[in-house]
């Protein structure tokens, strides 16, 4: 996969993204990447996607739900690095600035036209609402000045349908651990479109804790990256901080009595004069979520019977969980998919792939769809009724 970086004059990161990675392990893929012919046959489905959710400004154009045509996205993370995490404001005004080029370098680099696209695609929740807006004010318009059919996609279902996109053999039913700045869910994928979530987090996010652990130890926004970087030097060992079990639901997690542990270790080491390695907390923190997060997932393919499970959001790029996954995995016969780290943080052609799938089942929806920042994951009936809800 090759990344192609462009960094603007405001400080935005301009990405193209090219390709597919075959080489990452997991099941690999049957097909050719796609990017090369851009002609398509009848009975293609080629969807423009757009998603505008947080701090990521996307669009890709994606055939059939699994060949990225273009994947482009506009990152605005050094903007909101400043105040130490995302500003909504700035984010909604960046959108309006980058979405239309973001959506024509979309297109070129697919080499098709707007009368080319059989389908708008865009992220309608959750997320921030003036973020999702600008998304979805985009595509509504496309829609309706093309007359193509429109869909609006859960972020969330956009994440765990990154996982179709280098694994072309991937197919429901799987269980999916959904791990990302908002959202810890551990989710049994039936079919396309349909998901029981059989484990949820009580307090933070994965994410989340990575961000407010590594704000609190000295390593800046955005907090996940740089934990996962800081531990490479550190020795998971140095610590131990608790895994909590929930003992009324097992599959659930909690990270907020994770976080105090390491709050108390730094406040303790403050009173001591002593200095804290950072690397040395960095590793054992991750250490604890993610023996947690890989613990849940295996044991709900073992008591579910599943034999596929799957990673997804940007907490499914941490290397060290990638790896324990993928050790425990092979150890219980199960098959491990999951996304380019590219893939797993937010990105318009996992939008793409999920649509697809609702486009074959018949969902479209009105231009009176509305951004709906706390929507529910796999609730159909708000998703055909979006803009009244
Ligand atoms: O999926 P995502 O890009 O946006 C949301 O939908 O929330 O996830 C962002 C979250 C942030 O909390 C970020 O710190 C975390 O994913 N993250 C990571 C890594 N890369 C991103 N967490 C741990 N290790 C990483 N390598
Ligand atoms: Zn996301």
């Amino acid at each position: 996969m090759k990344i192609d970086k462009n960094v603007e004059n405001d400080g935005v990161i301009f990405m193209s993204i090219k390709g597919e990675d075959k080489g990452d392990g997991g099941a690999l893929a049957k097909e050719p990447a796609g990017g090369s012919d851009c002609s398509g046959s009848e009975g293609d489905v080629t969807i423009l996607a757009i998603e505008s959710s947080c701090d990521e400004t996307a669009a890709a154009v994606v055939r059939n739900g699994r060949e990225v045509l273009s994947n482009i996205i506009s990152s605005q993370i050094a903007l909101h690095t400043v105040y130490g995490g995302v500003v909504p404001e700035i984010a909604s005004r960046k959108h309006v600035e980058k979405i239309n080029g973001c959506i024509r370098a979309a297109l070129s680099e697919a080499g098709v036209t707007l009368e080319d696209i059989d389908v708008v695609a865009v992220t309608y929740g959750p997320g921030l609402v003036g973020a999702l807006l600008v998304g979805v004010s985009a595509a509504k318009a496309i829609s309706f000045a093309q007359n193509k059919p429109l869909i609006g996609v859960h972020h969330i279902e956009g994440h765990i349908s990154a996982n179709f996109i280098e694994n072309k053999d991937l197919e429901p039913p799987f269980v999916c651990l959904v791990v990302s700045g908002g959202h810890s869910h551990l989710v049994v994928v039936k079919d396309y479109g349909e998901y029981e979530i059989i484990g949820q987090t009580r307090d933070d996010a994965a994410g989340e804790a990575f961000d407010k652990v590594a704000r609190a130890i000295g390593l800046g926004y955005p907090g996940g990256p740089k934990i996962d970087a800081a531990a490479k030097e550190g020795n998971p060992d140095a610590f131990t901080f608790p895994q909590a079990k929930i003992s009324d639901a097992e599959y659930d997690f909690s990270f907020s009595g994770l976080k105090s542990a390491v709050l108390n270790i730094i406040n303790q080491a403050k009173m001591q004069g002593e200095e804290l390695d950072q690397a040395d907390v960095a590793a054992s923190f991750q250490k604890a979520v993610v023996e947690v997060l890989v613990g849940h997932a295996i044991k709900a393919c073992k008591e579910y019977g599943y034999d596929k499970l799957a990673i997804a959001g940007g907490v499914a790029s941490n290397t060290a969980l990638r790896t324990l996954m993928e050790k425990e995995c092979a150890a219980n016969g199960i098959k491990f998919f999951r996304p380019s780290p590219v893939l797993c943080t937010d990105n318009a052609a996992m939008i793409g792939a999920a649509a697809y799938y609702e486009y074959k089942k018949g969902v479209r929806f009105d231009l009176d769809m509305n951004a709906v920042p706390n929507l529910p994951l796999g609730d159909r009936e708000r998703r055909f009724h979006a803009g009244k809800a």
